[in-house]
């Protein structure tokens, strides 16, 4: 039996007449095609929300604009994992309020991680009137149902249920690229690390049926997508709530077994549970990327501890180690680091230094530490100034900048087979590429090569970026 709980399709279909409600609701309210803005902060799984609620929105009749005044609804899909985060929402939130008086046909809502917490939810209630509806994580299937109440009723609409989490199928989806697609196979977060909201507000992990992930990707790949980034709060944990049971890195054997020509990536690894057989299955295979994104957070087995990460330095760099030697210079690692955790000090601070040196990662994601209510590291003394943790990050900052630089430099002359992404930097006529290890590479060509495979010579490393030539058009 699976242990999770999955919406009916039945209750799919019943979201599918709300569309048509609204739909019939917004027509005689506004005039013409109303437009619709969703406002995304946070990782990418709140991007892949977004492309539903964006499929949703358009199933119910609305076009998009970026333009928050040009917009009859207005969706603001939010972040809790860092105070940062959640203090740009309030601003951004509060900014509508003389749009909203102007225009009172317009619907403001909130949704995402931030409003699963009740206390900012009780805040949006008291201090932000002018918002109409707010959602939580667990109900985003349920957007047109919660819409119409908010278009039809006199009473503003707060659905938050406080709850383990479901899976739906069969929502629509509008996605951002045409090339590059978010694919999620779980969600939630059971590891409960001391400093971490995402437990708390996005529920427990559960996995998406092994078939319905690989139907997706082949339809995706069907449809001429290059590029699919398999997604999940701990990836690596897929699977376990599965009966029978079926791992990542068999997921992902199976995914990389589809024909055509295409990338898989994924995100985000737990290093307790990176398995060889995931490293194995990564090296072996030629369409996933070779790229490990393996956050350590800290380089201390003390402070690792007191975060309740689940291993030590040296477990984290034996598996690292591992991956080096399955993948020599072709992988590409990159990390997450929260600097000055409650009680870190100096010296355990230099163990991440020496880390990130021992490493030598492509790029790191640094965060100071942000205290989220209701975590048990929020309630642990925290003696060391912010400005003191600001010059220690500082010095993580530059020396990654230096390993950086000094990484590239060992790519010249190399060939890769890169994707072409978009526009470059470095000039009128060039463009960008990104090899499966991460790397960029800028290089002169044309619009028409956006969105396809090419082969690409290294010219000349610089600090960021590498500059190249095209030596083959596929
Ligand atoms: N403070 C700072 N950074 C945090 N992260 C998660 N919670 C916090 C917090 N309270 C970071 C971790 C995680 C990344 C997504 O965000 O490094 O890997
Ligand atoms: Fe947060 Fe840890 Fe879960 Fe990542 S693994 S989402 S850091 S609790």
């Amino acid at each position: 039996m699976r242990k999770t709980s999955v919406v009916s399709e039945a209750e799919i279909q019943e979201q599918q007449a709300f569309c048509e409600k609204v739909f019939s609701v917004i027509s005689k309210r506004y005039e013409g095609k109303p437009l619709a803005c969703v406002v995304t902060y946070g990782c990418q799984q709140n991007v892949a929300d977004s492309e539903h609620i964006k499929g949703m929105l358009a199933e119910m009749g609305y076009g998009f604009t970026e333009e928050r005044e040009q917009a009859k609804l207005i969706i603001f899909n939010t972040c809790a994992v860092r105070e940062h985060a959640e203090d740009r929402v309030f601003g951004n939130v509060g900014a509508l309020k003389s749009y909203k008086r102007q225009n009172p046909d317009v619907i403001i809502a909130c949704c995402g991680c931030m409003m699963q917490q009740q206390h900012i939810a009780d805040r949006i209630k008291q201090s932000f009137p002018f918002v109409d509806l707010v959602f939580g994580t667990h109900v985003v299937y349920k957007l047109p149902e919660l819409l119409y109440a908010a278009l039809t009723r006199k009473k503003r609409v707060f659905e938050l249920p406080d709850m383990d989490g479901v899976i739906a199928e069969g929502v629509p989806v509008l996605r951002d690229n045409d090339r590059k697609a978010w694919l999620p196979i779980m969600y939630g977060c059971n590891n409960f690390c001391t400093y971490c909201i995402v437990p708390y507000v996005r529920g427990r992990e559960r996995s998406r049926e092994a078939q319905v992930i690989i139907d997706e990707a082949r339809e995706l790949i069907a449809q001429g997508y290059k590029e699919i980034t398999l997604l999940g709060q701990n990836v690596n944990s897929y699977g376990k709530d599965l009966e029978p049971r079926v791992t990542f890195a068999e997921l992902l054997r199976r995914i990389a077994a589809l024909d055509g020509d295409f990338r898989i990536r994924f995100m985000t690894s737990h290093p307790k549970d990176c398995t060889n057989e995931l490293l194995e299955v990564m090296a072996s295979c030629d369409k996933v990327a070779k790229h490990l994104h393996l956050p350590f957070q800290c380089g201390s087995s003390r402070v690792l501890k007191a975060m309740n990460r689940g291993y030590t330095r040296e477990q984290y760099l034996d598996r690292i180690n591992y991956a080096k030697r399955l993948m020599g210079d072709e992988l590409s690692l990159t990390s997450d680091i929260i600097v000055g955790f409650p009680g870190e000090i100096y010296e355990e601070f230099c163990e991440t230094l020496s880390l990130v040196e021992e490493v030598k990662f492509t790029s790191l994601f640094t965060f100071i530490y942000s205290p989220r209510r209701g975590t048990p590291a929020a309630e642990m003394d925290d003696p060391v100034p912010y400005e003191e943790k600001a010059k220690w990050i500082g010095e993580l900052i530059a020396l990654q900048e230096r390993i950086s630089a000094e990484n590239l430099q060992k790519y010249a002359g190399c060939v890769f087979k890169c994707f072409v992404t978009g526009r470059g930097k470095l000039g009128d006529n060039y463009f960008s590429a990104r090899t499966d290890g991460n790397l960029i590479i800028e290089f002169e060509g044309d619009e028409s090569l956006i969105g396809s495979f090419q082969t690409i010579k290294v010219t000349e490393p610089l600090t960021y970026v590498l500059k190249g030539e095209l030596i083959e058009r596929n």
